[in-house]
This record gives structure tokens, C-alpha cells and sequence, in this order.
């Protein structure tokens, strides 16, 4: 099955933030291809807290709804201290949990969606934080689905005097192939 919806999740929240503008190039080249882009509001969502989870919490709901009306995910997130930002972590820690009590076993919400991993930040390019990110993914993807080892983290741009450069050689060459390319992952 072919992308059609893609939700983009900016892991920082701040108004003038590299990454957003990172997502938004991407989300133009994706919508020049004929995909729906549709970006993920995490910044109003309450902190995880396991005593608001039956039901959770509206704006979790609304979050995990557009998780779900989406074929896949583009995440552009900068690394905080070698991690991501806590609320992009506090994003997929509601992401992770049942939706019923007791009902553990494989996250309902990112099963088998595929996951593509953009970082902007220093000259590592946020590298430290997405491997953090890798990991996360792929344990809240269960063993079976095809998880972020089918994105692309290309074209990692980087910062240089407040603007957002590619450091990997490749321009926007790359980050068209990139696209190109998640837009070919076909789930399992
Ligand atoms: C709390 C905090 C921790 C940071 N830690 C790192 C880091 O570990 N590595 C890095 O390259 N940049 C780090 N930065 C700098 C960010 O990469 C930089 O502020 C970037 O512009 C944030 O992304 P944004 O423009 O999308 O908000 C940190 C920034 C903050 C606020």
C-alpha cells in the first residue's frame, strides 16, 4: 500500500524551531507527490500520567486519532542532552499504552506503521538523539512490523548561522530521493 496520509510530529515545540521548517519542506515536496500531510499537535498534551488513562485525556485522544487516520509517520525532532525532547517522548509514551485496562500485549497505535526519522541540530544532525528515537520505535513497534528500519533519517540537515543546511552532501537531491523512497514502503 502506497502512502497516501502522513502525519508529521516536530519533536520541539518552540515557535520559530528549525525542525518545523524542516517538516514543512518535507510536507511541500510530499504534497507536490499527491500525499495528504497532516500535522500532529503534541505540545497541549498532558504529561503521561497513568491515573488519566481510562479514558485518556481529549487532546491524547485527538493526538491518537490522527496516529491513526495516517498511513505512516515523518518525525523531525532536534536532540536535547543526547535524547529527544520530553514532549516528543511524552507523545509516544501515550502512543504506547492499551486503550482498555489490562489489555497488554503489542501498542495498538504505531503497529505496523512505518515511521520516517528526520533530525535538525548541531553538526551531528540530532545523529545521538534519532538512534535514541531507532530504539524507541522499534520496541513500540512489536517484532513483527517493519518499523523505522524502513524510513529514512536522509537528509539530516544540520544548523549553520540560523539556517538549516543539509551535511550530507546531498541537497534537496536527497531529501526528494527520501521521500521518493518513504513513499515506496509498503507495510508487511
Ligand atoms: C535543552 C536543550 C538541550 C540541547 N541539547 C543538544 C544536544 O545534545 N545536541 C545538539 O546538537 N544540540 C542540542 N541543543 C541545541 C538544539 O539542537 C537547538 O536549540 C535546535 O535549534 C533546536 O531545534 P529547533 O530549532 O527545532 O527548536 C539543545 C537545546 C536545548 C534547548
Amino acid at each position: 500500500m502506497q502512502m497516501k496520509k502522513v502525519l508529521m510530529v516536530v519533536g520541539s515545540l518552540r515557535q520559530d524551531s528549525f525542525n518545523r521548517t524542516v517538516a514543512q519542506t518535507i510536507a511541500t515536496q510530499l504534497e507536490e507527490q499527491g500525499v495528504t500531510v497532516n500535522f500532529a499537535t503534541i505540545a497541549d498534551l498532558p504529561l503521561m500520567n497513568q491515573d488519566f488513562e481510562f479514558p485518556v485525556p481529549a487532546a491524547v485522544q485527538r493526538f491518537r486519532d490522527q496516529v491513526q487516520a495516517a498511513d505512516g509517520l515523518w518525525i523531525v525532532t532536534p536532540e536535547y542532552n543526547e535524547m529527544i525532547p520530553g514532549g516528543l517522548k511524552n507523545a509516544l509514551d501515550w502512543l504506547s499504552r492499551p486503550v482498555t485496562p489490562g489489555t497488554f500485549g503489542s501498542p495498538e497505535f504505531l503497529q505496523g506503521k512505518p515511521v520516517m526519522l528526520t533530525g535538525a541540530g548541531g553538526k551531528k544532525a540530532a545523529k545521538v538523539g534519532l538512534s535514541h528515537l531507532k530504539t524507541l520505535l522499534i520496541d513500540l513497534h512489536g517484532s513483527d512490523a517493519p518499523g523505522p528500519r524502513g524510513g529514512v533519517a536522509d537528509p539530516n540537515p544540520s544548523l549553520h548561522d540560523g539556517e538549516v543546511r543539509p551535511i550530507t552532501g546531498t541537497t534537496n537531491g536527497g531529501r526528494s530521493t527520501s521521500c521518493g523512497v518513504a513513499l515506496r514502503f509498503r507495510r508487511n
